[in-house]
Parts: C-alpha cells; structure tokens; sequence
C-alpha cells in the first residue's frame, strides 16, 4: 500500500461507474487529462530534488500505468456489452419457419364451374365459350325476343356504346343462351350437305358455362354473374331427357342422391314449353325448402330454325342455371358479394 494506491482505487470506482464510452471519456479526463489528478501528480515533480524525482516520478508512472489498464479494461468491457447489445437486438431466430411463397387456390366460382364441367363431359356434352359481349340479334332477337320484351330495356340489359352491323347497340351478354344459337349454327354449317341431303347428323350436345352481366345488386344478385347453358338437340330429345340429366348432374353436383327436383311451369321466348326447375335436399340445413336453381325448356321451333335447323325433325332442351347460386348452396355460403370482393379471408378456404 502507497499513497498512491487510493488515487488508483478512485479511477477504478469512477471508471466501473460510467456506463457509456462518453462518461468514461469524462472520468478519464478527471484522471489522465491536462488538469487530472494523475497529470497534476506529474506536474507536482518539478519541486522535487534530482533523486526524489528519480523515485517520486517511478511510483507516479506506475500509478499511471494502472489507471491506463483500468480505463482499457473498462474501454472493452463497455465495447463487448455494447456488441453483445447489438447482436441480441439483430437476433435471427433461425428456428422461425421460412417465409414462403403462398399456395393459391381456384376460386371457387371457378371451382363450381370445373365440377359441372366434368360432371358434364361424363355425360358425352361438349363445353363451349361464347362472347361476352353480345350482339342484339343473338341475345335476343334469335332467341324469338319480342321487339318489346322487358329484357332488352335499359333497366335490365348493361349496353356497350358501340352499334354492330345491323345498328343495334351491342350488349353485355345477359344471359349465355346467345350461345345455344351461336354453336347451333356452327354445328349447322359444319353438316350443311349432310342436313340438306336430309341425312342423320350427329347430335348437339354443350354447355356453356361463363359471365354473365345484368343491372342488378344485392345479396342475391351481382351485375357479373355466371349462368351454365345447356343445350341437346337431336331427333326425339324431350322433357324426359332434361329431367334425366339435370337430376344426374345436380345430384352429382351436390354428392348426394337424397334431393329431389321438380318443374314448374315458366316462361321464356325461346322455349315453349318452358319450366323453372327447383331443387330440395332430403336433409341437411336447407331440407324440405324448394329452391330455385335453373330457367329450362324445349328449344322454341323458331329458335330452332334461327339455328339453321329444321324443327321438324330436330327438337331438344335447353336449360340455364345460375353457377353462383349453386356454389352459394354447395359451401354454404349466403350472401352472393363475398365472391366477387376479393377478400382473401374468405377465399383462402377454398383449397
Ligand atoms: N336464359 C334464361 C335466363 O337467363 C334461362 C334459360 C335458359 C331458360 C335456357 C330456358 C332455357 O333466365
């Protein structure tokens, strides 16, 4: 113990006692700066005699040299803390499951359309796509549309500023039966020698699933919806047929074969006879209550002539049916819109 040993005791204390790099800056200035207490020692020396400064100036440089190891001891001590401050605040918890790509999934508008699609190709019908935007004569007047038919009014019908051939506004298909025309015809053309030589020509036999668009929203209703048209023609094709089908394809639609169908009298321009066809399941939470879920009938003889083809010889069916509907009855879901919000909530469900 010398009287020096305090002064190294008080550098060590105020060193500990700073906790950062600037208040250790500031205690060593008290020791080691131009007027610290160890500089201030050094300065004292000049009073002294040849062989006091030789002893005297020994013991102050050695004080000196362990206030110097005090402050690096505490220089590193406050960088190590410092770094291991920093290496906890940038942790990389590398046990945290990656980041991935997201798996996306159909919608499940597209969904419902892709099981009528195979449940109907399983029945021999072809699937055909139409224009989405329509012209007068094949959303209407092909279809035996009266000139003053409600369905054409502005109130019903979305039309394009554009004038087709005949000068008629062009339209926002109301409906997909444009298509049964549209493919009729072209079946029509494709066997023009063999319907004119009064052969037997290969039946027709689509659908046509896709957008439909009229002004129309609410829960039940949206401006863009989608229809499936059906359509069968050949030579003896009758009510029969359509029942037969439509039970196959909305049983096989809903996987149980505990619903029964049923056909109310209806009317469209372009069928005649022409019925609504309802549907009630045998149990779950909609058993027992009749709900409507398709537009049918015998293809009208003059829509069959507008086809190019002779309604003497050649009748069948047609039935329209609403494909959001029949996705909003098989998930359950009640009301039309969330389809069509793009909430990812809601259609990340569907995988
Ligand atoms: N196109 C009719 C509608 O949209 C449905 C329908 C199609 C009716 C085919 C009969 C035959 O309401």
């Amino acid at each position: 113990m010398n009287d020096l040993d305090p002064l190294v005791n008080a550098a060590q204390a105020a060193f500990a006692g700073a906790a950062t790099p600037a208040e250790l800056e500031n205690a060593k200035a008290r020791f080691l700066g131009k007027s610290g207490r160890v500089t201030d020692l050094l300065k004292g020396l000049a009073a002294l005699t040849p062989d006091e400064k030789k002893t005297r100036g020994a013991a102050i440089n050695a004080t000196k040299q362990r206030v110097e190891e005090a402050l690096n001891a505490r220089r590193q001590a406050l960088a190590e803390a410092e770094l291991e401050r920093q290496l906890h605040a940038e942790a990389l918890d590398v046990s945290l499951p990656g980041r991935r790509r997201g798996i996306g999934g159909l919608h499940p508008i597209t969904r419902a359309m892709e099981r009528i699609e195979a449940i109907f190709a399983s029945m021999g019908f072809d699937v055909a796509d139409g224009p989405e935007i329509e012209t007068d004569c094949y959303s209407f007047t092909a279809l035996n549309n009266p000139e003053n038919h409600p369905a054409r009014s502005m109130q019903d019908t979305f039309y394009v500023d554009v004038k087709d051939a005949e000068g008629r506004w062009l339209n926002l298909r109301p409906h997909t039966s444009p298509m049964q025309v549209r493919y009729a015809r072209a079946h029509a053309e494709r066997h023009a020698t063999a319907l004119a030589a009064g052969l037997q020509t290969p039946e027709i036999r689509v659908i046509v699933p896709g957008r439909t668009y009229r002004v129309d929203n609410d829960a039940t209703h949206s401006p863009m919806f989608h229809q499936v048209e059906g359509l069968w023609i050949g030579e003896n094709i009758s009510f029969k047929d359509l029942k037969a089908v439509y039970l196959a394809f909305i049983r096989a639609f809903f996987e149980t074969d505990d619903l029964q169908i049923r056909f109310r009298p209806s009317y469209f321009p372009f069928t005649e006879p022409s019925a609504e066809i309802d549907m009630m399941f045998g149990s779950g939470p909609l058993a027992g209550r009749w709900l409507e879920v398709s537009g049918s009938g015998q293809v009208h003889p003059q829509v069959i002539r507008n086809m190019g083809l002779d309604p003497e010889r050649h009748i069948g069916f047609a039935f329209g049916s609403g494909i959001d509907r029949l996705a909003m009855l098989r998930y359950g879901v009640g009301d039309l819109r969330v389809f069509f919000e793009g909430d990812l909530r809601f259609l990340a469900q569907f995988k």
